[in-house]
Formats: structure tokens, sequence, C-alpha cells
């Protein structure tokens, strides 16, 4: 239901980035070669175009789940409804989390900084990348972070494939409700697990898809299964599962 009230603000190119480049642009034929390879080789990005079932998706397929559109800021108060915290169990959540005090944390996807305040308060001798594309996510995150002296939040500008963080210096990523609008699901894994430290852990909040009773759109929960496939196709496996928040999914991934 609560999904329903959302505002949503497709973002990012709905095209395929495909990084093939040729040294050679200025020589047609060489140009025309590099089309025609691309043209015959076999798709491994595990993306495909359909037409869109369900109008709350982007018509883009990644491992044949369909991509939500992105949640417009125009939405951002319902991030932090006042039954939140007892809806979705939040406290339980963030003991699951088992952070220590100088961990670095990216809270990827923040929106308003729900959590990223949260962990904050958890991490005094680390710090929180608070990790969001769009602009408005941001300036609301700094207004906060001013508010509360919270001066070991970092925000920081992701790009839809990029949520630009130091390699190898993560001890946990969190994700709450945010991967499965990722545009570029593949693009955005493979950064995670080299922003990971080699001990660092990925923790993926999705609804979960199994459980008919949790009132949200399909296209908005996600199945243990499907998040396995997802993570396996970058190299990483699931090493812990907490099922015992009301709605969600809390998966530990690691390297
Ligand atoms: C439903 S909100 C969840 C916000 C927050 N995690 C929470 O639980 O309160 C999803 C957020 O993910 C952000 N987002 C979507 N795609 C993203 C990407 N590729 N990189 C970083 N943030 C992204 C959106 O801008 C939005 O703020």
């Amino acid at each position: 239901m609560v999904h329903q009230i959302r505002l949503f603000l497709p973002l990012g190119a709905l095209a395929l980035g495909i990084g093939a480049c040729t040294q050679s642009l200025s020589e047609g034929t060489a140009v025309q070669l590099t089309e025609q390879r691309r043209a015959a080789a076999p798709d491994t990005s595990g993306y495909e175009r359909r037409t869109p079932q369900d109008l709350n998706g982007i018509g883009k397929y990644y491992m044949g789940r369909q991509i939500a559109h992105v949640m417009g800021h125009e939405g951002a108060a319902w991030l932090d409804r006042s039954d939140r915290a007892r809806e979705e169990d939040t406290d339980q959540l963030l003991r699951a989390l088992k952070l220590k005090p100088t961990d670095v944390v990216a809270d990827i996807g923040a929106g308003t900084g729900y959590f990223t305040f949260k962990m904050s308060a958890l991490v005094p001798q680390g710090r929180v990348l608070a990790v969001d594309i769009q602009p408005e996510m941001l300036a609301s995150l700094r207004e906060t972070k001013a508010k509360l002296g919270a001066r070991n939040v970092v925000p920081v500008r992701g790009t839809t494939q990029n949520p630009n963080l130091p390699a190898g210096q993560v001890d946990l990523v969190l994700l709450v409700d945010a991967y499965h609008e990722f545009d570029y699901p593949r693009e955005m894994t493979r950064a995670i697990r080299q922003a990971l430290s080699p001990t660092g852990r990925l923790a993926l909040v999705e609804y979960r898809a199994e459980d008919p009773d949790v009132p949200i759109k399909r296209i908005h929960k996600m199945s243990v299964a499907q998040a396995r496939r997802e993570m396996a196709a970058v190299g990483l496996r699931l090493t812990d599962s907490v099922e015992t928040l009301p709605q969600q999914h809390l998966l530990f991934f690691q390297k």
C-alpha cells in the first residue's frame, strides 16, 4: 500500500551502456567492423528490453527481473514517516548490522538519510558515506547533517552506474529499498564489490517477494533466489541472512 503513494521520477538513461570502444574512431571502416562484431556477439550483460508488464517498471529487465522506476524526491517525506520504525522494526535492522565504532559504512540510495544518521551515531570513530543520485536528496542530507552536527556523514553524488566510493575501504554497504530501482544493477554491484574491504559486507534489504501478505507492489519486492543470482553474477556470495524483520529480507553478501 505504502508504495502506492510514491511519486515516481524516471531517472537515468534507459539505453544500455556498451563499453566497447575503438581507438580508430576516425576510420569509418573500423567503426563499421566494431558495430558488426557487437551485433554478432551474444548479450552477456544480463539486460533485456521488453514491453513492461507492470507500468511501475522501466521496461528494462535484469536477469528476468523488471527494474522499478526511481522514487522521486517529491515523495521523500514518505521515507521519514512516523510509523516507519514500528512498521519495519528498524531498531532490529540496525542491531543486526553489528557495526563497530570505527566502521566505514556506505548507505547507497540513502534518500533523506533515514538510516545514514542512525548509523552515524553507531560509528563515532568511523564514517558514513551517504550516496544518492538525486541532488534534492543530497541537499536534504546536508541540511540534516548540519542540524545534527553529524560530522562523520559524507554526502556523495553517485551516478546510475557508479556510487563513487573509494576502492577497498568500505566495511559495510547498506542498500535499503533501493537496489530494485537501480537502472544498472550489474555495474552498481560490480562497483560495490570493488569498494568493499577484504572482509567487507553488503547488507541488502528488500521487501519479501515470497510473502503475499507484504502489502507492497511486486516490482518493489525481491526474492532471496533472485538476489542470490544477481549478486553471484558479480562474485558476491550470501554469507548470512536475517528473516525476522516484519516485511523485509536482510541479506549479507561478501566477496
Ligand atoms: C526508496 S528510496 C530509499 C531511501 C533510503 N534507503 C531509505 O530506506 O530511506 C531509494 C533511493 O535510491 C536512490 N537511487 C536510485 N538509484 C540509485 C543509484 N544507482 N545510486 C544511488 N542512489 C540511487 C533514489 O534516488 C532514492 O533516493
